[in-house]
């Protein structure tokens, strides 16, 4: 079978697309009987320097060229951002034409208008690598997982920010130092914020808890703290009670009750995500039938991504009837469901006190007004004017340990709220 196909954009991951077809052509022919035969590509500039294997008659730079051209039968966008993305691949959907793409932001902000844009024009919306790069979580979800009722994902889908806690974790540099290196080598962008702030992880977050729960969950509803405030004077100290340091998107289902947040957070050293180093990526899940299952990989880069794309691609050429999201995908989540803002946990908190007399005792008082009890204390020097001291507490609302430490940064002996972190098991 030949398949038509028209690209949107010739960048990183559409030059990996690009040539991963041209070498894996025969397989793809002899196995799945569909040969790629890309007619158009769109990019913004017609001049700029490409790889030699992109022929430069098919490059073109009007939409229009691919609206209007009945030839086509499926259309692979990788041009990124929302706007005019959106525009182009919802009136692609509505024609008929078949959508495969990466792009989490479009995704997870306009997925109820692309899902029934599909819908009316019956074709397909493919979104494989939008979460995880070449890692087939979404799949996963939409079919493997259909008899489970997911209880817990927590996920490192940020390359980039797990790279960047790695190098301060091993090698004990600060985050600006890491940050600048990681931008020196590629491995970051030279605008970081949507990475590091954790705003990449709540997308993709959006869109895999959207699929575990089965329900929209909307990025606004995601509570998302990213990594610039990491110091690494707590990494170490967490080490030193068996946690490792992670980003972590983390959804929890319990009946009605749904938290989603994006975070940093420790992790005991015996879990299986405390392994995921560099910019791998790997996603937890807990199933009432399943049990605890872990997807491991590459969750960026051109080559990686092109095998989530072209599996979407070969699946979509096959496909008469498109599958669509198994819950009602519409722009508010259901009534029902309760977003959870005061969930329970346990907390890393690192003070600055003065060393005098006294001083724990108040601190003790304060956190047993709020109702959180300690699991571990340790101060880290004495003999100065100004020490830190750090808690491990046992589980406690949120909203306790932040009306706590509110109250502490008031009281006189207590100099500094250092440092809040997260614990999860
Ligand atoms: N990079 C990764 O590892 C990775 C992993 C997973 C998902 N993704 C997603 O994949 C998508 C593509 O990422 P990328 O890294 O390949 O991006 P990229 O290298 O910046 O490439 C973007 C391409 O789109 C074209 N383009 C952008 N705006 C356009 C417009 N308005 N009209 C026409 N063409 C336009 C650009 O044209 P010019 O070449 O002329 O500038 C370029 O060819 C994004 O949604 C990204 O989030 C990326």
């Amino acid at each position: 079978m030949k398949v038509n196909v028209a690209m949107l954009g010739m960048g990183n991951v559409a030059t990996g697309v690009y040539k991963t077809i041209l070498k894996n052509k025969e397989i793809i022919k002899h196995r799945d009987d569909v040969e790629f035969n890309i007619t158009k590509i769109l990019v913004r500039s017609l001049d700029k320097e490409r790889d030699t294997l992109i022929p430069q008659e098919i490059l073109i730079n009007d939409i229009n060229d691919i609206l209007n051209d009945d030839s086509i039968d499926l259309v692979v966008e990788l041009m990124g951002n929302v706007e005019p993305t959106l525009d182009y691949v919802s009136s692609l959907l509505k024609k008929g034409v078949s959508v495969v793409s990466a792009n989490k932001d479009m995704i997870s902000q306009h997925w109820p208008k692309l899902e029934s844009c599909a819908k009316e024009g019956n074709s397909g919306l493919y979104y494989e690598a939008s979460v995880g790069g070449g890692i087939p979580v979404i799949k996963t979800f939409l079919d493997s997982l259909q008899s489970n009722n997911i209880e817990k994902l927590s996920a490192i889908i940020n390359g980039t920010t797990n790279y960047i806690l790695t190098k301060m974790s091993e090698e004990g540099l600060s985050f600006e130092e890491v940050l600048k290196s990681a931008q020196e080598k590629g491995l970051a962008e030279p605008d970081p914020i949507s990475d590091v702030e954790g705003h990449d992880a709540k997308y993709k977050l959006s869109i895999l808890s959207s699929l575990a729960f089965h329900s929209k969950i909307p990025v606004s509803k995601i509570y998302c703290e990213g990594i610039t405030d990491i110091k690494v004077d707590d990494i170490m100290y967490g080490n030193e009670f068996g946690y490792i340091i992670k980003l972590l998107a983390i959804g929890k289902r319990s009946g009605d009750d749904i938290e989603v947040r994006v975070h940093p957070a420790f992790i005991p050293e015996r879990h299986p995500l405390s392994s995921v180093r560099d910019a791998y990526n790997a996603i937890f899940v807990e199933g009432d039938a399943v049990g605890k299952l872990m997807l491991y990989g590459r969750g960026a880069g051109a080559s990686p991504t092109a095998s989530a794309i072209i599996s979407d691609m070969i699946i979509a050429s096959q496909t008469v009837s498109h599958k669509y999201t198994t819950f009602r995908n519409i722009d508010k989540p259901s009534k029902q469901i309760n977003f959870m803002d005061n969930w329970l946990g346990e907390y890393y908190i690192r003070l600055t006190v003065t060393d005098q007399p006294g001083v724990l005792a108040r601190v003790a008082t304060i956190f047993a007004k709020h109702n959180i009890s300690l699991e571990s204390l340790v101060q880290k020097s004495k003999g100065q004017d100004e020490v830190p001291i750090i808690f491990i507490t046992h589980t406690a609302h949120e909203k306790d340990i932040m009306n706590a430490l509110d109250e502490m940064k008031d009281t006189n002996a207590i100099v500094d709220v250092a440092s809040l972190i997260r614990v999860e098991r």
